[in-house]
């Protein structure tokens, strides 16, 4: 047969419309090859969904009079992040008339701040490094309610700072699984080294992409020599890798992307060849825990997800958990033998869920499944709150109120 006569039988047996879209998933497919737009379906970096307000005026988006800072931060290869500093608000209060006379909008020298100044100059601040998701700007969503939840906890002493990767919102460049990294070092970077705090007082808080990015500075920085560990890492809806997010993510919870094609696996596994950004982490995250173990410091992580999250089910969860788990023991432990633990030990909170806490030594390990939540409602629940709270006060006893 000819590719005439190929297509002659197609249209005579399927339907006009059936063969278009056939062919316009097959652009689809090819144009998912290509690393740009790739960049955009992983990344949805377009999307910004604050297109009508200002950025450098966060009072439009909830904020009080200069409680947010908006400011920039240079990055090791010369980029420029757009960062908000978020004072937490019974701090704000406190100095509420100094604040309001400050200028607003955005600043080119945080130093000069008096919500710096409090950050800096307070050695019993805590600060939250905040990974957001793919899509929107650190304005959109559910993530002003999430920075809430955040600092809830110790609302005179936890700060946020949050940030747009590169090719975010109003920062440069075009972001990929690289330059994300070196973004988050910039962010550790300026915590440590501008506002002064020790690794013991930071926290670092992800979700969904975020997670893979908060997963991958942690572990770059425990390996590195001499390493540095954080007060701890939660992450809300995280994901295994990209290959495996692919075969099961769908746009706003409906429009599958590659998970049609999961049925038949040879094609799959070609298609996969080409995925530039893989995100690995599982892998990662696993390292990060063996590192820690071998260095003997101390570690705290949380995986929180919701069971009715339909942008990421929730079973990535429980494979990234094992992951890490499997990474702290010497002889390792297989999926079935943890989920049979799990059936022993875990804390079965009803229509709140279930914890299950896996302790070593050195570290903690907590799977938190919510039975609702969404994929970022989730985000200003008080199980955020709570998880910072219990791995600040476990850094610090002291710091409990
Ligand atoms: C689990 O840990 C063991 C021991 O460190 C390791 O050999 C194995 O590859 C790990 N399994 C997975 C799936 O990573």
């Amino acid at each position: 047969m000819t590719a005439s006569e190929i297509a002659g039988s197609i249209f005579k047996y399927a339907s006009i419309p059936i063969a278009i879209g056939v062919g316009l998933y097959a652009i689809l497919l090819g144009l998912l090859t290509t690393s740009t737009f790739q960049s955009h379906v992983v990344y949805l970096h377009a999307i910004q969904m604050t297109w009508f307000k200002d950025l450098n005026v966060p009072e439009t988006f909830g904020f009080l009079k200069n409680q947010v800072t908006p400011f920039s931060i240079k990055t090791a290869d010369g980029q420029e992040l757009y960062a908000w500093h978020i004072l937490p608000v019974e701090l704000y209060r406190k100095h509420q008339m100094s604040l309001i006379e400050e200028p607003v909008g955005f600043v080119t020298d945080i130093k000069s701040r008096l919500g710096f100044q409090l950050l800096r100059e307070d050695p019993d601040a805590r600060l939250i490094l905040h990974m957001h998701g793919a899509g929107g700007t650190v304005a959109s969503g559910y993530r002003v309610p999430n920075y809430r939840a955040l600092s809830a906890g110790h609302p005179g002493k936890i700060h946020v700072l949050t940030f747009d990767y590169r090719g975010f919102g109003k920062s440069t460049g075009s972001p990929s699984e690289t330059g994300l990294v070196i973004d988050a070092l910039a962010v550790v970077d300026w915590a440590m080294n501008v506002a002064g705090i020790p690794a013991s007082q930071i926290l670092i808080f992800g979700q969904s992409m975020g997670t893979a990015v908060s997963i991958a500075v942690s572990k770059h920085l425990a390996i590195q020599d001499p390493p540095i560990v954080f007060a701890g890492t939660v992450l809300v809806a995280p994901f295994v890798d990209v290959a495996t997010l692919v075969s099961t993510y769908r746009i706003a919870g409906t429009v599958p992307i590659l998970s049609p094609l999961a049925r038949f696996p040879l094609l799959f596994r070609y298609l996969q060849r080409f995925i530039r950004d893989k995100w690995l982490s599982k892998d990662s995250i696993a390292q990060y825990i063996r590192a820690t173990e071998f260095n003997g410091e101390k570690y705290r992580v949380a995986i929180i997800h919701a069971q009715d999250d339909f942008d990421i089910p929730w079973h990535h969860s429980e494979l990234v958990f094992w992951h890490a788990v499997n990474a702290s023991m010497a002889s390792g432990i297989s999926y079935d033998e943890l989920e049979q633990k799990k059936l022993d030990s875990k804390a079965d909170l009803g229509a709140g869920g279930s914890v299950m806490e896996w302790k070593t030594d050195n570290g903690v390990i907590r799977e938190e499944i919510l039975k609702t939540g969404l994929h970022d409602v989730i985000m200003g629940y008080p199980i955020v709150t709570m998880a910072v709270m219990r791995f600040f006060e476990a850094a610090d006893p002291s710091f409990a109120i």
